[in-house]
């Protein structure tokens, strides 16, 4: 069964946001505030290990009432049933969309079980080191090569979960630029240096050329046998895989189901269960599981995906705000903005609706950010007193994993007041001229989490994930799919074959 094809523009919640928007756009937050002292509790949601504040937006309880009857007019509850039954929703690829589908452990495809009983033994016999390379030493490195959601998850997963993870030593290859190649290779011993090539399609022109680089780099010391015990490959596309001259035994599956950027989840993410061992995998695969549990169930109103996707709308749409910020404050966070973009970006930087019509709307919002207190001292004057209107996702952890209290305590307090400050700026105070003004009035939602587990982690994902479907659903697009990409890459190609 189809998604519903709405234009949003023609819900009467539309129009009655547009004539809301008008009332509210000059309306400053610290009057909400005053005049509501309610807000903090209304607009919160606990949940599991999670607290998330959105009191500190441009809204009233109308605002969210009006936005809530948005996602019931563009068929938002049907929608999201139609993605967890395995619908080809997935429409211009004729695929399902089922990342849920690789961590909900009640009710798994055979298939998915078998490739995460692979992984469990797999990665177990790397970390024990059991698995022996080719002059019989254990496994030191492991070199994940592949780009874009091929590498961006695991990458970013294995860094945020560093805390847990054993001596194993992983690099990432993704750009198609061979002195970086040259650089990770420098440093590696290849009888004791595991390959893990990630590559949906196996066709990637640049995956495939790290792949063979590194190929002949390894056959320099070692022979064309020896490739089994140090190259594994994660595709769909088991001939190209056999033809480049792995084992059929280290094939790791994925499925046409599962998007390249919502595949950390699946064998894409090898490197990160070797990294953080399988048992601490499978708990970032329950974490996304309880999320999509809250986000199939749960009312709309305490809906947490439902609630920031329907926010980023209201931004976006109404206030044409054109980007998004978004804040962790852990060093071990520092990859999750760029896998972010591409999540974001890759799903919903569409201009074509579900009817097949050109959009006279805006879609997308383009996202971008860094670590907490990092971006304080980079580019935070621009949220505070630039033109522009940035929402941002402030994004903290009550503990810090080392138990590091008092460092901890003064990160917190940046975490909190920056979102404070967005939200009071000078307001009603004097300032001494001008320039010390802060307008205030600038939106943000703050999301504490009480420690970086897996768990939570998973949870953390998931919630993005979510709100990059219903905002799909909202603005009509296809989510799914990424023809975007393909024309840069065919030209590459013809500029490769002329010269
Ligand atoms: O170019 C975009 C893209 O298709 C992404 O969607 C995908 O994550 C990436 O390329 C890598 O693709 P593959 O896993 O097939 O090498």
């Amino acid at each position: 069964m189809n998604l519903p094809s709405i234009n949003p523009t023609t819900t009467e919640a539309w129009n009655k946001l547009q004539a809301h928007f008008s009332e509210i756009k000059e309306v400053h937050m610290m009057d909400l505030f005053k005049d509501d002292t309610e807000r903090v509790d209304k607009m919160n949601i606990s949940w599991n290990e999670f607290q998330v504040d959105f009191s500190k937006n441009r809204i009233t309880d109308k605002t969210i009432n009006l936005l809530l009857q948005l996602a019931e007019e563009v068929g938002l509850k049907k929608a999201i049933e139609l993605q967890f039954e395995g619908s080809k929703i997935n429409q211009t690829e004729d695929r399902a969309v089922l990342h849920s589908a690789l961590r909900d452990f009640n009710s798994m495809k055979p298939e998915v079980k078998k490739a995460l009983q692979k992984m469990k033994k797999t990665s177990n016999a790397i970390i024990k080191g059991a698995w022996k390379g080719f002059t019989g030493k254990p496994i030191t490195d492991i070199v994940n090569i592949g780009i874009g959601g091929s590498e961006l998850g695991p990458k970013m997963v294995t860094n945020a979960l560093k805390y847990y993870s054993n001596a194993l030593k992983l690099h990432y290859i993704s750009n198609v630029d061979g002195d970086h190649v040259s650089e990770t290779l420098k440093k590696l011993d290849r009888e004791t240096t595991l390959f893990i090539i990630v590559s949906k399609s196996f066709t990637t022109q640049e995956t495939m050329t790290n792949a063979n680089a590194i190929k002949n780099w390894f056959l320099q010391g070692a022979t064309q046998l020896d490739i089994e015990k140090h190259f594994i490959a994660v595709s769909t596309n088991e001939s190209a895989i056999i033809d480049f001259g792995i084992s059929k035994y280290n094939v790791f599956p994925i499925w046409d189901w599962v998007g390249g950027r919502f595949s950390l989840w699946s064998s894409v993410g090898l490197s990160t269960c070797c990294a953080i061992g399988y048992d601490n995998f499978e708990e970032l695969l329950r974490g996304a599981h309880e999320m999509d549990l809250h986000f199939r169930n749960e009312d709309f109103s305490e809906n947490i995906p439902v609630i920031l996707a329907l926010l980023s709308v209201w931004y976006n749409n109404f206030f044409s705000s054109e980007t998004e910020a978004i804040i962790p404050y852990t060093q071990y966070l520092e990859d999750f903005v760029p896998y972010l973009q591409q999540a974001i970006m890759e799903s919903n930087g569409k201009s074509v609706d579900r009817n097949g019509s050109a959009i006279n709307y805006e879609t997308g919002t383009v996202v971008w950010g860094n670590v907490g207190a990092n971006a304080q001292h980079a580019f935070f004057q621009l949220l505070h007193q630039g033109t522009k209107l940035v929402p941002v996702d402030f994004i903290g952890f009550s503990k810090s994993l080392h138990n590091n209290k008092k460092q901890h305590e003064i990160l917190k307090a940046n975490f909190f007041s920056q979102s404070e400050a967005l939200l009071q700026g000078t307001y009603k105070q004097n300032a001494p001229n001008a320039y010390r003004v802060f307008t205030g009035n600038k939106p943000s939602n703050t999301i504490l989490v009480n420690s970086l587990t897996p768990k939570n982690l998973g949870s953390l994902i998931a919630i993005y994930e979510h709100k990059i479907f219903v905002q799909g659903i909202i603005w009509n697009i296809f989510s799914y799919d990424q023809w975007g990409v393909e024309l840069g890459k065919k030209l590459t190609n013809q500029l490769l074959s002329t010269s």
